[in-house]
């Protein structure tokens, strides 16, 4: 599955309204929406999600960050698409997001920055299966 990858548009986002954009955005990228749901984590299953983060300094914000609202993850197919995904959301800081990208638009800060990537195709399976059961991933 090279072909796909996974996103979350993230509680800020949501919150704000800026879902519709983004997802604008996205399409108009060349991405096609495999699937999409609305849910909110807890903040347990927003540990087990971001469990490599577990020993940064930043994990315990991030986890009640991504708990504190509705989120939308998405899997999205395109060639080329963990990488060109990317480029579209730009720098986790968005201090350092190029003109043109997704966090340069939207997001706030290195915590709250609007959407996630995945960063190979091997994460952008397991992060997929995470949300999305076999039957919904067409
Ligand atoms: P994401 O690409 O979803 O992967 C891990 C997330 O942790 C990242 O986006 C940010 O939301 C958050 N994050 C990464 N680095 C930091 C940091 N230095 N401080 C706070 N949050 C961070």
């Amino acid at each position: 599955t090279t072909n796909r990858t996974f996103t979350m548009i993230k509680p800020d986002a949501v919150a704000e309204g800026h879902s519709g954009a983004i997802i604008k955005m996205i399409e108009e990228a060349g991405f096609r929406i495999v699937a999409v749901k609305k849910v909110q984590l807890t903040s347990e299953r927003a540990g087990q999600f971001y469990a490599v983060h577990s020993e940064r300094p930043f994990y315990q914000g991030l986890c009640a960050y991504m708990s504190s609202g509705p989120i939308i993850p998405m899997i999205l197919e395109k060639d080329n698409a963990v990488a060109d995904f990317r480029k579209l959301i730009g720098s986790t800081n968005p201090a350092q997001a190029e003109e043109g990208t997704i966090r340069k638009r939207f997001a706030k800060s290195i915590e709250s920055n609007a959407i996630h990537g995945s960063d190979s195709d091997e994460n952008a399976k397991i992060e997929g299966d995470f949300f999305f059961a076999g039957i919904e991933q067409f």
